[in-house]
């Protein structure tokens, strides 16, 4: 069995943080979504993993290049640009080879792991299992929709149908035998130009080939959007246990069990309510973090109180007198009080960012 995990694509739904970074590498509770995503196909024994990479590559392979802990053998295979996941698989049939395999986005958050359900699909010999999750008619239209018959199996697959045929998502966990790639190179492309893995799983079914449902019961989160960030980071952080490192410092302040504190943080006279986790090298002075808060490595955060967020890496905050709260904030960004006259904003902001100023 090997592993494919779709890291191309562009990101422009989570613009502006992605115009200069890979969306699979934002951070949910202080881990990029790619590496929960690599961590859940290497708990199953999979550890040949190819990795389809665009535009985003060099920083993709520095990020994991950083990881040896994984215990993985990573192939990455670039894709020109992103045609579609039945494209991808195409390009990647080389390293497939005829191994069954397991597909999985390289942006999607799933609860628990799915370890026995690629086992279980290892050892079968059914030519291929999708994952699904039941959503709400409205959200349907967002995903790929699958139709199931009478026998269990799958009858038929639609990409983002305006009207859906049932609120069975497709997930983005994709198990194939060797078949799927007579199956990629058979389709054209869609109407949205791309090679979709919805049609070539048709043209299985279609084909006589046997395709079963696995219906996942937890939550399921693709990280598409900055709200969804945020749901997602919201769930992880109820499920981590949570630590302090003993290379911490947490001087005068009070920081509540379900808190991890990370290598080199420092917490001083301030108040940490979890769940949340504080990372690497980050300082906390004077300041209270609310449940739900996530904040990377080499962070300042000063005289504030944040809740409900996720502040990325070398980021300030600081000497705000309200409270920042449901927001997403970059890289190396800065928010910052101004005393000087006249009291106004200051904003220098990066294209398609959002501030909502209180009344
Ligand atoms: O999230 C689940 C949905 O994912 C499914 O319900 C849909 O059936 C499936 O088509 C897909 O839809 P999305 O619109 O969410 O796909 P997106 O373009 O966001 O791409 C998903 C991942 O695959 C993302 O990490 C980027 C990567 N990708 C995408 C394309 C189109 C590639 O690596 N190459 C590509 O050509």
């Amino acid at each position: 069995m090997k592993g494919l995990i779709l890291s191309g694509g562009k990101g422009t739904r989570l613009y502006p943080l992605t115009y200069t970074r890979a969306k699979q590498l934002i951070p949910v509770a202080n881990k990029p979504v790619l590496v929960r995503v690599i961590e859940s196909i290497r708990d199953a024994g999979v550890t040949d993993i190819g990795i389809i990479v665009g535009d985003t590559a060099p920083e993709i392979k520095e990020a994991l290049a950083k990881r040896p802990e994984l215990g993985v053998n990573l192939t990455y295979i670039h894709q020109p640009s992103p045609d579609g996941l039945a494209h991808a698989v195409r390009i990647a049939q080389d390293f497939l080879g005829d191994d069954r395999f397991v597909m999985f986005l390289g942006d999607n958050v799933l609860q628990g792991g799915i370890s026995d359900l690629i086992r279980q699909f290892a050892s079968s010999d059914w030519n291929s299992q999708l994952v699904l999750k039941a959503v709400g008619m409205e959200r349907a239209s967002s995903y790929g929709v699958v139709e199931l018959a009478d026998d269990g199996r799958i009858r038929r697959l639609v990409e983002k149908p305006k009207i859906p045929p049932s609120n069975l998502a497709l997930v983005g966990i994709y198990m194939f035998d060797a078949h799927i790639f007579e199956a990629v190179n058979s389709i054209g492309r869609s109407a949205r130009g791309e090679y979709e893995i919805t049609d070539a799983i048709q043209w299985l079914i279609d084909k006589g080939y046997h395709v079963f449902p696995h219906i996942h019961e937890g939550w399921w989160i693709d990280t598409g959007e900055p709200e969804e960030m945020l749901t997602a980071n919201d769930f992880v952080l109820m499920e981590i246990e949570p630590s302090i490192s003993p290379e911490a410092d947490i001087i005068n302040s009070q920081v509540d069990a379900r808190v991890t504190v990370e290598r080199g943080a420092r917490i001083i006279d301030s108040v940490v309510r979890g769940p949340a986790i504080i990372g690497e090298n980050t300082v906390i002075e004077q300041s209270y973090i609310g449940p739900f808060t996530s904040v990377y490595y080499d962070v300042v955060v000063r005289n504030c109180e944040i809740e409900h967020s996720i502040i990325l890496e070398n980021s300030r905050v600081m000497d705000l007198d309200v409270r920042l709260q449901d927001s997403l904030i970059g890289r190396s960004a800065s928010v910052l009080r101004d005393h000087r006259k006249p009291r106004a904003l200051k904003m220098n902001l990066g294209d398609h960012s959002t501030v909502w100023i209180p009344d």
